[in-house]
C-alpha cells in the first residue's frame, strides 16, 4: 500500500515506510522458514508497482505467484489490518500486472542467456574449476573470440573445447599450455551444468533485461516472477542464472543518477547459494556490481535465512532491512542473531538480540533509509498483509497468464543461429569428406596398378609364347633347310614379337627394357635375356 508515494510496510511504534528514492540503496529480507519473508517481498513488490516500478522476484516454491490473484478478507486480514494501522474498509484485494518466466519454459515463457554473455570467469566459478582450469577456459573463449565463432549455446561450449584440446599443440604458442586434463575436467563439470538443464538456459533468443522493465497500460510496474520450482533443485543453476542477471543487469543499464524512485527492483530469494564457498574474485565482483549499480537506479534486495549467509562487504550494501525471527540453538547460530542485531541501529526500547528469536510470524525487525539516506531507529514491526493472493497459481491460470505475456512470441521458440558449433561441425564434416575422398583416390590408383601389373604380365606369357612357336618354327626351318638359316622366316617371326621382345632380340639387357618393364624390370630382363639368348642360341646354334 501506498501513502503519500511511500511504500508501507508495516507498523511498530509508528508506521514504518520504504522511501522509493532510497530503494536503489538496496536491502535484505532474512528469517527462519515460515517466519513470513516471501509475504514480506510481496508486500514491498506490490507497493513498488504502485508507484509504477517494475519489479522481479525469484519464486522458489511457487506461492510467489499469488501475485496475479486477488487476495480474500479474512478476520485475521482484518485484524492485521488493524494492528498495522490501515482502516480494514479501505484496503483493497486485487490482483498485480504479473509476468512469469521460467528458465525450463514450463512455468512461464522461457529466460535464456547465451554462453559468450556468462563469460569465463562466471562459467568457472559455476563450474567450481580451479585456477589452471580457468586459464584454460579463458583460452577457449579467446580462441572463439579470435576465430570469429559466436559462444551461443551449450554445444558451442563443448565444441569449443573439443575443439581446443584437440588443436592444443599449434594453439600453444599463441595462447599457452593447454592440457588434455584440463579440458577433461571441464568436460565433466559440464556434464553436471548441462543435467540441471544448461542446454535449456543457454541459447537464443536472450533475454533482454530491459524488457523486464514495463509498466501495464495504467501505470503500474509489471512483477516478473521467474518461476524457481525445477531451477533451485539445481542450485549450480540458479547461482548462474542469479549471476548472469547481476552482470546483466550492470552491463546494460545506463547510468541514471539520483531518481526519486528506482527503475527497477530486483528480489533474489535463497541468495546464500550465490556465495557459497564463493571465491573471493567473485565475491569482489558481485560487491562491485552491487555498489555500482546503484547509480544506474537499480535496487538489488537479497532474501535469506540468516545475514551470516551474505558476505560482509555485500552485507555493508544492503541498506534496507527485514529481520524477521531467527532461532538460535547452536553456538554458530547465536554468533549469526548477536551479529544480526549489532547490523541494526539500537532502539532504547528493547534489546534488539533479544528480540529476534520471539518475533511472531509476520513480525520483524525493520530499518529503512529515510529521506536523507540514514538508517532508522530498529523498530518491531507488524508487516502489511498483501493485497493480493498468498497462495500459489493454479496450472491452468498460469498458463493462461503465460500466453498473455506480450513478451512470450517473442521468446518462446528457441532460434539456433550458425554459431560456433555449426561451424566447427561443418568444418568436421568437410574434413572428414577430404579425408574420404583421398582414401578413395588412393584406392582407385591401387586398383589401377595393379591392372597394369596384371596386363603387363598377361603381355609377358603372350610373348614368352610367340618366342617359343618362333624358336620351334626356327627349328624346323633349319631340320627342313638341312641347317641353313631364313632370313625371311625370321622376319616373320619378328612380326608376331610385342615391341618390347622385340627390343629385347635387338638388343638383350639393355636400359630401355627397364624403362618399359617398370620395377620388375630385373626379374623380366633376366627372363627376356635367357628366353632370347635360348631362341637365339637355339637359331644360330
Ligand atoms: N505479512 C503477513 N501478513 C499475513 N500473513 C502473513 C504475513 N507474513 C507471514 N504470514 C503468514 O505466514 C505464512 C508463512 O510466511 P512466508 O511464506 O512468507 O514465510 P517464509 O519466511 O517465506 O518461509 P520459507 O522460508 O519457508 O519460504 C504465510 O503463508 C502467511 O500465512
Ligand atoms: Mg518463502
Amino acid at each position: 500500500m501506498v501513502t503519500d508515494g511511500k511504500i508501507l510496510m508495516g507498523k511498530g511504534e509508528e508506521q514504518v515506510f520504504l522511501i522509493p528514492s532510497m530503494l536503489n540503496r538496496h536491502g535484505l529480507i532474512a528469517g527462519a522458514t515460515g517466519t513470513g519473508k516471501t509475504i514480506t517481498l510481496k508486500v514491498m513488490a506490490e507497493g513498488l508497482s504502485d508507484i509504477g516500478v517494475p519489479v522481479f522476484l525469484a519464486d522458489i516454491k511457487g506461492d510467489v505467484s499469488g501475485t496475479a490473484l486477488s487476495g480474500t478478507d479474512s478476520e485475521k486480514m482484518q485484524g492485521r489490518l488493524t494492528k498495522v494501522g490501515i482502516n480494514p474498509a479501505e484496503f483493497t484485494y486485487h490482483g498485480y500486472p504479473s509476468r512469469f518466466w521460467d528458465v525450463y519454459g514450463k512455468g512461464g515463457t522461457p529466460v535464456r542467456a547465451t554462453i559468450s554473455d556468462m563469460g569465463p570467469l562466471m562459467l568457472s566459478r559455476i563450474l567450481d574449476l580451479t585456477d589452471v582450469q580457468e586459464g584454460v577456459l579463458n583460452i577457449v573463449f579467446k580462441v572463439a573470440d579470435d576465430k570469429g565463432w559466436k559462444l551461443i549455446d551449450f554445444k558451442d561450449l563443448k565444441a569449443m573445447l573439443t575443439y581446443t584440446g584437440e588443436h592444443s599443440k599449434e594453439l600453444m604458442t599463441t595462447y599457452g599450455n593447454v592440457s588434455s586434463q584440463s579440458i577433461g575436467a571441464i568436460q565433466r563439470s559440464l556434464l553436471t551444468l548441462e543435467d540441471a538443464g544448461a542446454e535449456q538456459f543457454f541459447g537464443e533468443p536472450n533475454l533482454d533485461v530491459t524488457d523486464w522493465m514495463q509498466t501495464d497500460k495504467d501505470g503500474h510496474g509489471i512483477i516478473n516472477v521467474l518461476h524457481c520450482v525445477e531451477l533451485y533443485q539445481h542450485p549450480a543453476l540458479y547461482a548462474t542464472f542469479m549471476l548472469w542477471l547481476l552482470s546483466e543487469l550492470f552491463e546494460v543499464m545506463p547510468e541514471a543518477g539520483d531518481a526519486d524512485k528506482p527503475k527497477m527492483v530486483f528480489f533474489f530469494d535463497e541468495a546464500h547459494l550465490l556465495f557459497n564457498d564463493a571465491p573471493k574474485v567473485l565475491v569482489e565482483k558481485i560487491v562491485q556490481v552491487v555498489k555500482l549499480i546503484r547509480s544506474k537506479g537499480i535496487g538489488i534486495f537479497f532474501i535469506t535465512q540468516s545475514p551470516s549467509d551474505i558476505p560482509d562487504d555485500v552485507l555493508a550494501q544492503l541498506n534496507n532491512r527485514v529481520q524477521h525471527a531467527l532461532r538460535a540453538y547452536t553456538p554458530a547460530e547465536q554468533k549469526a542473531v548477536r551479529a544480526a542485531a549489532q547490523s541494526f541501529r539500537p532502539n532504547p526500547a528493547f534489546k534488539t538480540e533479544d528480540v529476534i528469536g520471539s518475533l511472531g510470524t509476520g513480525c520483524a525487525l525493520v530499518s529503512f533509509l529515510d529521506e536523507e539516506g540514514v538508517p532508522s531507529i530498529v523498530q518491531q514491526a507488524m508487516i502489511c498483509p498483501p493485497q493480493s493472493a498468498m497462495k500459489a497459481l493454479d496450472d491452468a491460470a498460469r498458463a493462461q497468464l503465460i500466453t498473455m505475456n506480450p513478451l512470450h512470441d517473442k521468446y518462446s521458440a528457441a532460434i539456433d543461429n550458425e554459431s560456433a558449433y555449426e561451424i566447427l561441425n561443418e568444418q568436421k564434416q568437410k574434413a572428414d569428406e577430404e579425408k574420404k575422398a583421398a582414401e578413395e583416390a588412393e584406392a582407385a590408383k591401387k586398383q589401377e596398378e595393379e591392372a597394369e601389373k596384371e596386363k603387363e604380365k598377361e603381355q609377358k606369357e603372350k610373348d614368352a609364347e610367340v618366342l617359343r612357336e618362333a624358336r620351334l618354327a626356327k627349328a624346323e626351318a633349319t631340320i627342313k633347310n638341312g641347317g641353313r638359316t631364313s632370313r625371311k622366316r625370321e622376319s616373320v617371326v619378328e612380326k608376331g614379337l610385342s615391341s618390347a621382345a622385340r627390343s629385347i632380340g635387338r638388343d638383350v639387357g639393355k636400359q630401355i627394357t627397364r624403362g618399359i618393364l617398370g620395377s620388375s624390370h630385373k626379374t623380366v630382363e633376366k627372363a627376356a635375356g635367357s628366353l632370347v639368348s635360348n631362341l637365339l642360341g637355339g637359331l644360330f646354334h
